[in-house]
C-alpha cells in the first residue's frame, strides 16, 4: 500500500507574514491528514518555514536545485545546501523550469541525481504540452523524459523519489486533466519503471499536478495509481490546501 503524499508548490509567491499564517493553519490541521503532506515555498523561506514545521508531521521540498556540487554559479543553490537548511525533497523538472528556463531532460537528471545523492527525495516533474498531446505524443514525451533520468540514475533510484505528471495545459489554467486522463499517464509511468523494476515501480509514488483542488481532488486521487498531489495556487489556501489532504484518505 502506497502513503498518498500532497505537497504544496508555493511557486514564487508569498511574504514572511503570509507564510507564518498559510503553516499556522496547516500545523493546526496536520495531525489529522491521511497522507505525507510538504510543502516548498520559495528558497528564500526554505529555512524560516523549516523552523516553524520542525515539530509536525509536515515535509519541507525546494522548488529546484542546481546540478551542480559548488561552485562559481552566481544565484544557484546547491543541494547539500538545501539539506543543510532541513529539505527532505526537491522538485527537479517542473514545466515552468522546462519551458521558461530552457532546462532540457539532461539538465533535468543531472538535478535529480544531485538531489538524490545528498540523500533528498527528488520529485521527478513530467508532463506534455497542449500542443503534444493533441499531436498524440504524451506516451513519448513523458517516455522520453522519464528514460532520460532513468539513463544516468537507474530505476533503483527510484525507491527514494517520486514523479509528478504534471500535463502543462492543466497547470494554473483551472482545466485538470480528468481522472481517466491522469490514471493513464500514471499507469504507463508505473510501466515504464516496472519494466526497470517491477517491486521499485510498485512502491513508487506518483503524483498528479495540474489545477488541483478540493472540488476535484478526491476523485483524483480514487484512481489506481495516482497516489496524491502537486499542488500549486490551491496550496496558497490554507483551507483549500487542507481540504485537498484530507482527499486523499
Ligand atoms: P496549479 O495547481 O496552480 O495548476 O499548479 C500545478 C503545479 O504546477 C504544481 O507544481
Amino acid at each position: 500500500m502506497r502513503r498518498p503524499l500532497v505537497a504544496g508548490n508555493w511557486k514564487m509567491h508569498g511574504t514572511r507574514a503570509e507564510n507564518t499564517r498559510l503553516v499556522e493553519a496547516l500545523i493546526e490541521a496536520s495531525d489529522e491528514a491521511p497522507c505525507d503532506v510538504v510543502v516548498c515555498p520559495p528558497h528564500v523561506y526554505l529555512w524560516e518555514v523549516g523552523r516553524q514545521i520542525k515539530d509536525a508531521p509536515i515535509g519541507l521540498g525546494a522548488q529546484t536545485v542546481c546540478a551542480e556540487a559548488q561552485g562559481a554559479f552566481t544565484g544557484e543553490v546547491s543541494a547539500a545546501m538545501l539539506k543543510d537548511v532541513g529539505c527532505q525533497f526537491a522538485i527537479v523538472g517542473h514545466s515552468e523550469r522546462r519551458l521558461l528556463y530552457r532546462e532540457d531532460d539532461t539538465l533535468v537528471a543531472r538535478k535529480f541525481v544531485a538531489a538524490h545523492a545528498v540523500g533528498l527525495t527528488p520529485i521527478l516533474c513530467v508532463g506534455e504540452t497542449l500542443e503534444e498531446r493533441e499531436r498524440g505524443v504524451t506516451e513519448e514525451v513523458v517516455g522520453r523524459q522519464l528514460d532520460a533520468v532513468l539513463a544516468v540514475a537507474g530505476a533503483t533510484a527510484f525507491a527514494r523519489a517520486l514523479v509528478a505528471y504534471e500535463p502543462v495545459w492543466a497547470i494554473g489554467t483551472g482545466k485538470n486533466a480528468t481522472p481517466d486522463q491522469a490514471q493513464a499517464v500514471h499507469a504507463f509511468i508505473r510501466a515504464r519503471i516496472a519494466a526497470r523494476d517491477a517491486t521499485i515501480a510498485d512502491g513508487l509514488r506518483l503524483l498528479y499536478g495540474g489545477s488541483v483542488k478540493a472540488a476535484n481532488a478526491a476523485e483524483l486521487f480514487d484512481q489506481p495509481d495516482v497516489d496524491g498531489g502537486l499542488v500549486g495556487g490551491a496550496s496558497l489556501k490554507a483551507d483549500e490546501f487542507v481540504r485537498i489532504c484530507a482527499a486523499a484518505a
